[in-house]
């Protein structure tokens, strides 16, 4: 079973010929109201993948929090233990330039709000695959992993979006109830920095691999993925090459089809290149869950390429 303890948004995201500056106004024909928030994202993807997914999360009372719930549950995904707070629903403001990237700010709401407690513990056990990501309160999400952990489950952890602070003392915690790290360069960097070390994404890799005993996965965009563990050498997984229309829920695709993979029981390297294809492919629609490709839409993607991904 997949567990995902994380954010829950609605996403409002306008399209710009450029990502506005500092102090810059842009102007944008429209908006569009598209659900996302990086725990309600790697659920639909893992769900997708014909995972069983639960979330744990927090929306308020009000309709962006009804429309998230209804879209989760549309998708397969089990809500019954997303808690409704007296906070607004997490929103997120996305603007998407003309070579699909885009500049994202999140208004946290709710989700700020979410406690380990929302955790039901008896869910809990050595088929459970958690993944977590930092949108939401990072001391509820390490007493969240140390339970997962407790009961012989496995803890993925997404280190998005990069934190502002993280301590050392946060950092050793987190490494030590993780399995596998899910880093870009960016964060990998901040990591490595935070252990007092690493000075290029290589070194960085292998120190949070050897600081964890973990195993880190390192994304790369459009170059697709690296992954190290101690001892082993850095392995690069391809992305399938795209023109991308929008890269939103990338990352999210890709960690939620890792977790779909795991809890299926496949190797590591087997799932790492189903995400990075699944990946690929959620680049070619806007939005972030849009995109998202059933397991079935996946392979036939490949197939017509003539790729396969395991
Ligand atoms: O990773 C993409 C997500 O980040 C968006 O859906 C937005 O809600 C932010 O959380």
């Amino acid at each position: 079973m997949i567990l995902v303890f994380g954010s829950i948004n609605m996403d409002l995201v306008a399209s710009v010929r450029a990502i506005p500056r500092p102090g810059e106004t842009v102007l944008s024909p429209g908006y569009r109201t598209l659900f996302g928030g990086k725990g309600a994202n790697q659920a639909v993807a893992a769900a997708r993948m014909g995972g069983h997914v639960t979330m744990i999360g927090r929306i308020g009372r009000d309709s962006f929090g009804e429309a998230c719930r209804a879209n989760l549950t549309a998708n397969g995904v089990r809500t019954e233990h997303v808690v409704m707070s007296d906070v607004p629903t997490g929103c997120a403001f996305i603007t998407v330039d003309e070579a699909g990237e885009n500049a994202i700010t999140v208004a946290s709401g709710a989700n700020r709000m979410l406690d380990a407690h929302d955790l039901p513990t008896e869910l809990l056990g050595p088929e459970t695959v958690a993944v977590m990501q930092m949108e939401v309160p990072l001391a509820a999400s390490l007493v969240a992993a140390r339970h997962v952990k407790n009961a012989g489950g496995r803890v993925i952890w997404n280190l998005a979006p990069t934190p502002a602070r993280l301590e050392r003392a946060e950092l050793l915690d987190l490494l030590a109830t993780t399995d596998v790290l899910v880093v870009n360069e960016i964060e990998a960097a901040m990591a490595a920095t935070v252990l007092d070390g690493a000075t290029d994404f290589k070194a960085a890799a292998q120190l949070l691999a050897v600081e964890g005993g973990l195993a880190c996965v390192m994304t790369a965009g459009g170059a697709g993925a690296f992954v190290t563990s101690p001892g082993a050498e850095l392995r690069h997984v391809p992305a399938v090459p795209v023109t991308p229309v929008d890269t939103t829920g990338a990352g999210d695709t890709f960690v939620g089809v890792l977790a779909g993979e795991l809890a299926a029981q496949a190797e590591l390297e087997t799932a790492l290149q189903q995400a990075c294809a699944a990946a690929s492919m959620a680049c070619l629609s806007a939005g972030a869950q849009d995109g998202m490709p059933t397991r079935a839409a996946l392979k036939t993607w490949l197939d017509d390429r003539q790729l396969t991904a395991s």
